[in-house]
């Protein structure tokens, strides 16, 4: 579904994740459907997610890791470097604040949940899937096991909190504690926000989530965890893009090469048969690796067109 069906996904949705196992090129697709939106007009955001890659070496200019940044001349792209350590510090200070008191009157495991770091990557990504000034929010997500990690965060954290405030509800009756409504509505905005940007995940009018592989066994392999445990949360993986197939013209008699894309062809029969209800598209390996918008731009023309 090259082109047209693939843009139609892009132009329809919002959200749009790109998450795959570490080195396939996500954050090339993520980039490459950015620039391609903002050149059709769309206002568009893309944001890096992943602490390996940073979204100014790709765009070939400086991308902010607090501010969002005005991408090339166009201007209707911008892009975010989010930097999980700060992150996680903005996340700690907020919480501290709201659960002081709360601590205060009942002890405070609340706060030492073991997953404080994945949550406060989490509650970043929380912050952009309620966005309101752009058209278009493209995420480079983390590596397959950490994204599925966060995923799955907001329903433990979500579930943990509405149990804390039911027991603590029951437990102030008991003992006589005071009950601070303002502090339990604090908790409560808090879960709200969460389940509505897991929600938004699930939604496949809003969001489409896609898995970028390599033709290779263990790209191929973690695909099929992620489709299968992405689904265990309601959300539907809507196109694989495989990337970096040996152009068939590249190869000129080279059995070294012959071989590769020999290779290559087994496992693209193998992902048709394995994930035959998912709309594939197909990136060609480029001469020379990808960054700077017209590198870019050729990836979003095969992709979606031009
Ligand atoms: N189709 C391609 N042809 C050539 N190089 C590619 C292609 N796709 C990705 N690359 C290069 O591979 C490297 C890894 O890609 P990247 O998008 O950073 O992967 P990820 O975000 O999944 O870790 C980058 O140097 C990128 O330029
Ligand atoms: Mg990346």
């Amino acid at each position: 579904m090259q082109g047209p069906g693939l843009d139609e996904l892009v132009r329809t949705k919002k959200f749009l994740f790109f998450g795959g196992k570490g080195g396939v090129g996500k954050t090339t697709m993520a980039a490459a459907t950015a620039v391609w939106l903002s050149d059709h007009g769309y206002n568009t955001l893309v944001v890096a997610t992943d602490p390996t890659v940073s979204l100014s070496s790709i765009f070939a200019q400086e991308v902010g890791e607090t501010e969002i940044t005005p991408i090339g001349t166009e201007r209707n792209l911008c892009g975010l470097s989010i930097n999980p350590r700060k992150a996680l510090g903005m996340f700690q200070s907020r919480m501290n604040t709201m659960m002081d008191g709360f601590s205060t009157m009942f002890g405070s495991e609340l706060l030492s949940t073991p997953c404080t770091e994945e949550i406060a990557a989490f509650d970043q990504f929380v912050s952009f899937m309620g966005d309101t000034e752009h058209d278009k929010v493209v995420f480079d997500t983390a590596p397959t096991g950490h994204t599925l990690r966060e995923l799955s965060m907001p329903f433990d954290w979500s579930g943990y909190i509405s149990n804390q405030i039911e027991s603590r509800r029951e437990l102030s009756e008991v003992l006589g504690f005071v009950y601070d409504e303002g502090m339990i509505d604090d908790l409560k905005q808090e879960k709200a926000r969460y389940d509505a940007a897991v929600k938004a995940l699930s939604d496949t009018d809003t969001s489409s989530f896609n898995l970028v592989l390599l033709p290779e066994k263990l790209p191929i392999d973690e695909t099929e965890r992620a489709v299968t445990d992405l689904g265990g949360f309601g959300i539907r993986v809507r196109a694989l893009i495989v990337n970096e197939i040996i152009p068939q013209d590249a190869i000129r008699g080279n059995a070294f090469l012959e071989r590769r894309r020999a290779t290559q062809e087994r496992y693209l029969n193998d992902i048709g048969t394995r994930f035959r209800d998912i709309p594939r598209a197909e990136v060609p390996l480029f001469d020379s690796d990808i960054y700077g918008l017209d590198a870019l731009r050729k990836v979003g023309g095969v992709l979606y067109g031009r």
